[in-house]
């Protein structure tokens, strides 16, 4: 049975590298699509689909500097670029796929290119899943900093996001508004002073687990996680799991494939040059007596 390598850069089914870090998965349709961060050229976000999470298609670079912008109610700043000419950063992009206006709207994490210092959130959407998505400019929730982030819908068709907050001190939770272009409430400030990073939502028979790295930078660290009734229910204190450098990575997002649970990590090889060589890993979750678990291990098929 094939495997994919884990910490290996995985493929797409042409053999070429994939580039999709920071990532989310949705399935739509008959599909998985694999949205990520991708830093070559002028792109910020590409996608990649898969029937089987294994076979991964190219199929856009959703993002660039050259994305058509457009304003929207909220008051944004429209800036795909700097002011000379250099790249933006767009890091950890999420897609969810709103049921009531049809669209798939995208927030990422922004920085203005030149210091880390704006620590907003951009917003973007499409009419598929992988066109080319209009970029609606970038903000700061109830004027928070907001860096490292991810997207969660509930069953419901709520959607909440979740992004690190003070400096990174503090991990917000926000009920978005009904279309999923807002922030509408801010619903929960996570674990005062924990600097949690990379937090990544899964709702399993009725618990809800976040799973969030502490901040390092590039260097991976001890993963934890906290559990809630519902997202807008307490949640727990932090708990670990997996080893201390999290079996070498940091979390992207967490899937329920098939009735199982698994984590999605990158496993980063740093800045520059060496960011490019950055792997990915999927590993196996599970609740034992309540408690969440990660497995190691060096391949995985789903
Ligand atoms: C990590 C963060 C990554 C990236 C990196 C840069 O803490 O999770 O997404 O921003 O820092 O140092």
């Amino acid at each position: 049975m094939e495997k994919l390598k884990n910490g290996e850069v995985w493929r797409d089914v042409e053999g070429k590298e994939i580039h999709a870090h920071g990532g989310y998965i949705i399935k739509h349709q008959e599909y998985y699509y694999w949205y990520g961060e991708d830093r070559r050229e002028n792109f910020y976000v590409s996608c990649y689909r898969s029937e089987d999470l294994m076979h991964w298609e190219f199929r856009n670079h959703i993002l660039t500097t050259e994305s058509k912008m457009e304003g929207y109610r909220v008051r944004t700043k429209l800036m795909l670029r700097k002011e000379d000419g250099g790249k933006v950063n767009l890091e950890r992009p999420k897609v969810l796929y709103n049921e009531k206006t049809g669209k798939f709207v995208l927030w990422v994490h922004f920085e203005n290119g030149t210091d880390y210092r704006e620590a907003a959130v951009a917003v973007a959407d499409c009419d598929t899943p992988d066109g080319d998505f209009v970029y609606h400019g970038h903000f700061n929730p109830y004027g928070y900093m907001s860096r490292d982030c991810t997207l969660f819908k509930d069953d419901d068709g709520t959607a909440y996001f979740i992004s690190a907050a003070r400096d990174n001190a503090d991990l917000h939770v926000y009920r978005l508004s009904e279309d999923y272009m807002n922030v509408d409430c801010l619903v929960h400030r996570l674990w005062q002073g924990e600097y949690r990073e990379a937090p990544a939502v899964i709702r399993h028979e009725g618990i809800y687990y976040m799973i969030s790295s502490f901040c390092t930078g590039w260097d991976p660290n001890q993963g934890k996680y906290g559990q809630a009734k519902g997202m807008e229910q307490p949640w727990t204190s932090l708990r670990e799991i997996g080893d201390e450098t999290t079996y070498q990575s940091q979390a992207a997002f967490l899937l329920e494939v098939n009735g199982r649970l698994y984590y999605f990590g990158d496993r980063w090889r740093g800045s520059g040059e060496n960011y490019f060589r950055s792997g990915y890993v999927a590993y196996p979750l599970e609740v034992k007596d309540g408690v969440l678990t990660m497995e190691y291990c060096e391949e995985i098929s789903f």
